[in-house]
């Protein structure tokens, strides 16, 4: 199983970081490979809306990093998408991949990958109503879902702040676990 993971906050030893890597450390399968990409580290440009994707069935034409995800992202079995909220919505580092992957849908806007990955998002917040921004971070799962993903589910952690603050949460660490057994569950 190939599972691939997004980690698209800036801080590298934040909170969204440290919730990936204590999910990853259950990882006891061998025959699981794990790729890993810390987007705000890479020049990843917008779509240019160039649409040579609909007029084949090439992915994107544009080279740059996220050609390397892309790729990656059609042989992934699983996806594991870490993301604090950023005025209420997931970051600019990752909407700018997102957009990119506008060329999996072919022209009729059907999907041009395999439906049977599974995506699990791992989301941080300020707020402490863990409520409070999930139809915006719904739709953000629904889009992935259209784009031919399969089934997605939210994990969403509230009132972290302090990076290190999240390894304190014994009951966070241990639902994001269960969450990311049933991600590898096949
Ligand atoms: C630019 C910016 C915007 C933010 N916007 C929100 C927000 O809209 N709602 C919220 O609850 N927290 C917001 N936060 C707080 C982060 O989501 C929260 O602290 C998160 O856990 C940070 O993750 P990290 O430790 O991985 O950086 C914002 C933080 C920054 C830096």
């Amino acid at each position: 199983m190939k599972i691939v993971t997004l980690l698209a906050s800036p801080r590298k030893n934040g909170n969204t970081s440290l919730l990936l890597n204590e999910v990853l450390k259950e990882i006891k399968d061998e025959n699981i490979e794990v790729k890993s990409y810390y987007l705000n580290g890479l020049n990843i440009r917008g779509c240019q809306a160039c649409y040579a994707c609909k007029k084949s069935d090439r992915l994107c034409v544009l080279k740059d990093d996220a050609t390397e995800i892309i790729e990656e992202l059609t042989k992934a079995d699983r996806v594991i998408i870490a993301t604090p909220v950023y005025m209420f919505d997931i970051t600019a580092q990752l909407k700018r991949l997102i957009d990119r992957l506008f060329c999996f849908l072919k022209e009729d806007y059907s999907s041009k990958i395999a439906p049977d990955k599974k995506v699990l998002w791992l989301i941080t917040q300020g707020n402490i109503d863990k409520n409070r921004f999930k139809s915006i971070l719904e739709n953000n799962a629904s889009l992935m879902n259209f784009i031919g993903f399969g089934e997605n589910r939210l994990f969403i952690t509230e009132n972290l702040r302090t990076p290190g603050d999240v390894l304190k949460r014994e009951d966070v660490l241990l639902s994001a676990k269960k969450e990311f057994e049933w991600l590898i569950k096949k």
